[in-house]
């Protein structure tokens, strides 16, 4: 049984980055008044107290939304995104982080589809009970690359799929591909959303290069390192491949991460990647 539990990670800068993608690219299909669909792979328990001891062993939320939460030089699509981490905590103080499923489920409308995947039951049973009673939520106890792949393409035609696994294992890096590849194949219009961490960087190099010889088009890179990479270190920072990103990511991705890049940073060692894996021919 694998060990990874998010409450131990909420609210830290991988979880910045991730959200903060995650939130802009949901703003942008929210445009059209059109229904959608939002399918999370691996959704854990949708919100977390940062005042459990399971938070507060290494406290790693201090390392990102703390720093961004009294500062009043947000970028816009940081602010926007930290307005909605106030709007979880209902109170000046930050003392919760809400998950990826939270901020979908709140970006969304009432006509919209929202399927989420958690394999371990104890957190499958947290995201139902965070959910209970929303109509538009379906929570899938069970592997969410298979279930990713059964729901292509879904019945409204648009919309979003975050891959976000732990990469507790290192076979992982192989399977976000090939469900990618699968998925993409049967919708190939869709926005795709995979989060990876930069652990070990001849991993992400090999993740790129799998992805330029992939075929697919219009992949865009969005990488956040708090330190330098150091392999002795953990993990230095982390980055979101999106495909079919919204034209509007690039702009807000443009302003927020040299201002992540500064201020969630060690002693100013932060530094970000904005890159074009694939693009259109
Ligand atoms: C990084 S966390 C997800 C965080 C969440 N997306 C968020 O941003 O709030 C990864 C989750 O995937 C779950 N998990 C691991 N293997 C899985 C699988 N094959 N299918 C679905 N969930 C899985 C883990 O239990 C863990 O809760």
């Amino acid at each position: 049984m694998l060990s990874y539990r998010h409450a131990y990670h909420a609210g830290n800068h991988a979880d910045v980055l991730k959200h903060l993608l995650l939130v802009n690219c949901l703003r942008y299909l929210r445009q059209k008044e059109k229904p959608l669909c939002y399918v999370d792979s691996h959704a854990a328990a949708g919100g977390y107290s940062l005042q459990s001891d399971a938070s507060q062993k290494r406290a790693e939320f201090q390392s990102g939304i703390t720093k961004l939460w009294q500062q009043n030089d947000l970028p816009d699509c940081l602010a926007d995104y930290r307005q909605l981490v106030a709007e979880y905590n209902q109170s000046k103080n930050l003392v919760s982080y809400p998950g990826s499923p939270w901020f979908a489920s709140k970006i969304l409308g009432a006509q919209d589809q929202l399927w989420l995947h958690e394999l371990h039951s104890n957190e499958a049973e947290n995201l139902k009970a965070a959910f209970r009673g929303d109509r538009r939520i379906k929570v899938v106890q069970g592997d969410g690359h298979q279930g990713v792949i059964g729901l292509m393409p879904p019945p409204q035609r648009r919309g979003l799929v975050l891959i976000d696994p732990s990469y507790e294992v290192k076979s992982e890096y192989q399977q976000v591909v090939e469900t990618l590849l699968k998925a993409h194949r049967r919708f190939a219009t869709g926005i795709y959303a995979l989060w990876y961490p930069v652990v070990a960087r001849q991993r992400i190099e090999r993740l790129e290069k799998v992805l330029r010889q992939s075929g697919i088009q219009r992949i865009q890179l969005y990488e956040l390192n708090v330190t330098a990479d150091n392999p002795d270190y953990g993990m230095t920072g982390s980055g979101m491949i999106v495909i079919n990103p919204p034209w509007t990511l690039d702009k807000s991705m443009q302003q927020a991460l040299p201002y992540l890049a500064h201020h969630l940073s060690d002693k100013g060692e932060g530094s970000y990647r904005i890159e074009t894996v694939v693009g259109e021919s």
